[in-house]
C-alpha cells in the first residue's frame, strides 16, 4: 500500500474494502485540517466522548462542524464502562435527539469510546454512518481501523459486537501530547504486535527506536503509526470478518483478554495485558519448536524496554486462565485456537499445541 501525502505533515492511507473502503488521515493537527465535515452525510451528528477527553478536544472538533447540528454524549471514563448499560446512554441520546438513519456518529477518544460508538452506529436503526477520531496511541494504531466494534460482558471481553466499518479515520497525532505515559506505553504493545506478526523489519526498527518513541519524538511516532496502520489495513482488507488471516491481529489477546476479564476490567490496561500475552505466545511457540529462544528473548526485551509487563499477574492461576480462555472468540467447535509465531514477523493460527506446553506457559 502506498501512502499518499496530503499536506507536508500528513499522509492518507486507504482501507481497501470495495464499497466499504475508507481513508485514514494521519498527521499533526488533523482534527482541524482533515475537513471532517466532508464525511457527514446528513444534517446531524452525535459526538461520543468521555469526561477526560471532552475538555481537551471536543471544542476543536465541534469548531470544524459548523452548519451541522451536533449532539454530544459524554460517557464515564474507563474500560469498566464499556458495557451494555453505557451503550444504552448513546441510544437514549439518539432517540431523544430524534436522530435518524442519516445521522453520523463520531467517536472522539480511545478504544473504549471507539468500540462503543462503532457498535452503537452498527445497531442504531440497523446502522448509521460513523467516523473514528482516535486519541490514544492504541486506538490510532489499532482499534479505530478495521471495523471491530463491541462492548464487554462481565463474563467475557468484547463478547457483544459487530463488524462495522467507519466512513473515515482521522488520526491527529497532536492528541498524543496529553496522553498519560502508562496509556502511551500500553499503545506500544499493539505497535510491537505488527512487527511480531508480519513485519520483521519494523520489529528491528522498533528495537532501534524504542527510546525515541518513549520520548514521543514526533517523526518516530508518525512513522510507527503509519507503518502500523499499513499493516493493519492490509490484513483487514484481506479478511474483513476474520474468517482466517485476520485472527493473527489477536496475537497475545487470548491470554490478555483472560487477564482483563479476571480483573473485571479494572486492573491492567488492555495493552499491558496484550504485552504479557505476546510473551506467553512467544514462549508457547518456542515449546512448539517454531521459534528460536533468541527470538523469544528479543520479544521479551523489546516489551520490557517499552515499560510493559512480561509476567502475568501473580494472583492468576493456571485454572483461572484456562476457565477464561475457553470462552475466547477464536474457540471453534469447542477447540481452543491460539495465534502462534513462526519466528519474528510470521504468525499462524493453530490448535496444534500440546496441553502440557500451555500448562508450562501458564505456570
Ligand atoms: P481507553 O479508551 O480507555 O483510553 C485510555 C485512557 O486515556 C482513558 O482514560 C482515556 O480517557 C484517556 N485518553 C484518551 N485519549 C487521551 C488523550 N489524547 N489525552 C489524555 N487522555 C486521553 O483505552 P485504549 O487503550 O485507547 O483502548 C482500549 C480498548 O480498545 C479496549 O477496550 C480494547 O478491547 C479495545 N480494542 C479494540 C480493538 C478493535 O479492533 N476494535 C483493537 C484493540 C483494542
Ligand atoms: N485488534 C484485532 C482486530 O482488529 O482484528
Amino acid at each position: 500500500m502506498n501512502p499518499s501525502a496530503t499536506t507536508a505533515s500528513a499522509i492518507s492511507l486507504n482501507v481497501d474494502l470495495g464499497d466499504r473502503s475508507y481513508p485514514i488521515h494521519i498527521g499533526s493537527g488533523q482534527i482541524s485540517a482533515a475537513n471532517i465535515a466532508q464525511y457527514i452525510q446528513g444534517k446531524k451528528a452525535l459526538i461520543v466522548t468521555n469526561t477526560s477527553i471532552a475538555p481537551l478536544y471536543l471544542r476543536a472538533l465541534t469548531d470544524q462542524l459548523q452548519g451541522v447540528q451536533i449532539d454530544k454524549v459524554i460517557l464515564e471514563d474507563g474500560e469498566q464502562y464499556k458495557n451494555l448499560e453505557n451503550l444504552n446512554k448513546i441510544f437514549t441520546a439518539m432517540i431523544e435527539g430524534q436522530h435518524d438513519r442519516k445521522t453520523t456518529l463520531i467517536a472522539l477518544g480511545g478504544g473504549v469510546v471507539g468500540d462503543m460508538t462503532g457498535f452503537a452506529a452498527a445497531s442504531y436503526q440497523r446502522g448509521v454512518p460513523f467516523i473514528q477520531v482516535p486519541t490514544t496511541l492504541l486506538a490510532q494504531v489499532d482499534s479505530s481501523v478495521g471495523g471491530k466494534t463491541a462492548v464487554n460482558h462481565s463474563l467475557g471481553k468484547n463478547m457483544i459486537g459487530a463488524f462495522y466499518q467507519p466512513q473515515a479515520v482521522i488520526i491527529d497525532t497532536d492528541t498524543l501530547s496529553t496522553l498519560p505515559d502508562r496509556e502511551f506505553r500500553a499503545g506500544l504493545a499493539e505497535v510491537i504486535k505488527y512487527g511480531l506478526i508480519a513485519d520483521a523489519e519494523f520489529f528491528a526498527w522498533l528495537e532501534q527506536n524504542a527510546q525515541a518513541l518513549l520520548d514521543r519524538d514526533s517523526k518516530a511516532l508518525a512513522y510507527a503509526i503509519q507503518r502500523s496502520c499499513i499493516n493493519k489495513a492490509e490484513v483487514v482488507s484481506a479478511d474483513e470478518t476474520e474468517q482466517g488471516i485476520r485472527a493473527i491481529l489477536n496475537l497475545g489477546h487470548t491470554f490478555g483478554h483472560a487477564i482483563e476479564t479476571f480483573q473485571q476490567y479494572r486492573g491492567w490496561l488492555h495493552g499491558e495485558a496484550v504485552a504479557v500475552g505476546m510473551v506467553m505466545a512467544a514462549q508457547l511457540s518456542a515449546l512448539a519448536g517454531n521459534m528460536a529462544a533468541e527470538d523469544v528473548e528479543r520479544t521479551k526485551n523489546l516489551i520490557a524496554l517499552c515499560g510493559l509487563p512480561t509476567q502475568f499477574p501473580e494472583n492468576m492461576s493456571r485454572d483461572d486462565f484456562m476457565a477464561l480462555m475457553v470462552r475466547d472468540k477464536k474457540v471453534l467447535d469447542g477447540q481452543l485456537r491460539l495465534v502462534l509465531l513462526k519466528g519474528i514477523g510470521f504468525a499462524t493460527v493453530s490448535a496444534d499445541f500440546e496441553l502440557n506446553w500451555l500448562e508450562q506457559v501458564l505456570t
